[in-house]
């Protein structure tokens, strides 16, 4: 039995003799859209410098339903939100994520090279992004090579739980990752909390494979490369949901809506909801 249907068969049961149910069960009609989850990748990463405040700050001006962080941590153990393993890309420094001091992260430039008016953007930490959003939108986790960070899984329940994250319905807070193992180990210690597995594998679509997922995630999470309505089918079957990466035109958008994804995860909140 999957995770989820572990965990919801008593809602399960109660929405099925519930008169609601005839509302869910019907679904959209043609040519209405399904209400799709706006997922503002690493922040409002086309308009703002990705995993900043001032691209988070945006993305929740524009309504996104979630933003997407990348999480990696400090040579002296402090949890930061950068997507490279290397702050060469993202920042005016050089080197290693991991091999940095906090002192030393934090005094980088996190924004000038995205454009000037962002000059001064600092690398943010863990607990100021879920301080500043929680309660504000969803936030979706993804521990970034957590491979490269022992015991990091620990330190995100601990910080999830100082502060009343780590239960059903609180807030939105999903984690993900494209290590397995990882998230295995993060659903035994927030068994509540939802996972989600990334992949832009094929082989990671087999029945098998997915059938696997099931029995510990929540959010199957591929690329758009490899989204079918027949894989968004069998995701569902499994009582997943399935959320799809990266957006960044109106094209990829509408493709995912046509596949019938539930979360869609953009560069560009406007495109998923142009209303935003
Ligand atoms: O949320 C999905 C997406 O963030 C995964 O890829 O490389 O942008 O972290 P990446
Ligand atoms: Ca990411």
């Amino acid at each position: 039995m999957s995770k989820k249907l572990l965990i919801g068969t008593g809602v399960a049961l109660s929405l099925l003799f519930s008169p609601l149910s005839q509302g869910f069960a019907e679904g959209p009609t043609p040519g209405e859209r399904k209400q799709v989850e706006n997922v503002a990748h690493r922040g409002a990463t086309g308009y703002a410098p990705e995993n900043t405040m001032a691209g988070f700050d945006l993305a929740v001006k524009m309504k996104a339903d979630y933003i997407e962080i990348d999480l990696q941590r400090s040579k002296d153990g402090k949890l930061v939100v950068i997507h490279d393993t290397t702050v060469d890309r993202t920042t005016d420094g050089t080197g290693k994520v991991g091999d940095l001091t906090f002192e030393q992260l934090r005094s980088l430039d996190a924004g000038s090279w995205k454009a000037e008016q962002f000059a001064g953007e600092q690398i943010p930490t863990f607990e100021e992004i879920l301080d500043r959003y929680h309660g504000k939108t969803g936030i979706l986790i993804e521990l970034k090579a957590p491979e490269l960070y022992p015991g990091i899984e620990e330190q995100v329940a601990a910080a999830l739980k100082e502060r009343n994250l780590h239960k059903p319905q609180n807030e939105k807070i999903i984690l993900q990752s494209f290590n397995f193992e990882s998230m295995k180990k993060m659903d035994k210690l927030l068994p509540k909390v939802p996972i989600g597995v990334l992949t832009s594998n094929r082989a990671h679509t087999t029945v098998e494979a997915l059938q696997e997922f099931s029995t510990y995630a929540d959010w199957f999470n591929p690329s758009y490369g490899i989204v079918t309505e027949e894989l968004v089918d069998q995701v569902h079957a499994l009582d997943m949901q399935i959320g799809s990466w990266t957006v960044r035109s109106q094209e990829a958008a509408d493709f995912l809506f046509d596949m019938g994804v539930d979360a869609i995860i953009t560069d560009y909140p406007d495109y998923v909801d142009p209303r935003k």
